[in-house]
């Protein structure tokens, strides 16, 4: 049967289900492909990109205009799975209208069908704007990575009683604003738990333990693309390996004249059939 599209009030239902949320940050065609082939139920086009394809040392200095490219690359994969586009920093937090407007370049321009914004209470009135302009919102809380330079590094977040409850009140306000799902990172497991039993939207958890209503990674951590990844990642393949492997055996091959063969290549260049890519 073929599977159908993956929409908010589905998301949400799956928390009342009881059924885990497997969201994975992906960023192009291919992955995209191969991602809603695997059923995940909501692909994240997250401005991780900036670290983990641009090579930028933190998501500070992605555009629209970069998300929107690659966000236009994950939506012409017509995934089945819910497409959510991660708002950049400095796209939303300057006013609400441009909070709207960017919003809107996202779905219209990169066929997002939601957005996710960082923050919490500051950020409740920005996500009632883009949810009054009919475009859902995602939160996200915790370990906000735009926020880096407030915190000063990448740390586990909520460890203190008061830290704690300020962010059980931003999941309620962000609740309340109407977002229809919020992304925790980096806090204590039971804190994680807590905010899933109080809230009634679903938590998507990275790093933030087993008891949230879903999970996200970042594609390319999974994959092990990179030699070091933080400890909530697991890594279900070593794609840096078998890549390194691929490019090293290229490399000898074309230096030892072992590739091309000739039957690797075209015989009469007048030949229309052995002109296609594909022959
Ligand atoms: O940008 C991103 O990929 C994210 C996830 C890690 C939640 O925000």
């Amino acid at each position: 049967m073929e599977r159908r599209k993956v929409t908010v009030p589905r998301i949400i239902r799956m928390k009342h289900k009881a059924q885990k949320i497997v969201m994975l940050s992906t960023y192009d065609f291919p992955l995209a492909r191969l991602a809603d082939e695997a059923g995940v139920d909501i692909i994240l086009v997250g401005d991780t990109l900036g670290m983990v394809v641009l090579g930028y040392e933190t998501t500070l200095p992605v555009t629209m205009d970069e998300m929107l490219i690659h966000l236009k690359a994950v939506t012409r994969a017509k995934p089945k799975a819910l497409v959510v586009g991660d708002m950049p920093f400095m796209s939303f937090q300057a006013s609400h209208s441009q909070a709207v407007v960017n919003a809107g370049r996202m779905v219209k321009e990169g066929g997002a069908d939601a957005v996710k914004i960082e923050g919490g209470r500051c950020m409740a009135a920005t996500a009632r704007a883009i949810v009054e302009a009919k475009i859902p919102v995602m939160g996200h809380i915790g370990l906000t990575p735009q926020a880096v330079r407030v915190f000063g590094g990448y740390r586990v977040q909520g460890k203190n009683e008061t830290a704690k409850n300020a962010l059980i009140e931003d999941a309620l306000t962000l609740e309340d604003a109407g977002c229809f799902a919020i992304v925790l990172e980096a806090i204590p497991w039971k804190l994680a738990k807590e905010i899933t039993e109080k809230v009634k939207i679903p938590t998507i958890g990275i790093g933030a333990g087993p008891y949230c209503d879903g999970q996200v990674l970042v594609s390319h951590d999974l994959l092990g693309l990179f030699e070091h990844v933080p400890r909530y990642v697991r890594r279900y393949a070593n794609l840096a390996e078998t890549i390194r492997d691929a490019f090293s055996a290229y490399a000898r091959d074309v230096r030892s004249g072992e590739f091309p063969k000739l039957e690797e290549s075209y015989e009469d260049p007048d030949n229309s059939k052995d002109n296609q890519r594909s022959s």
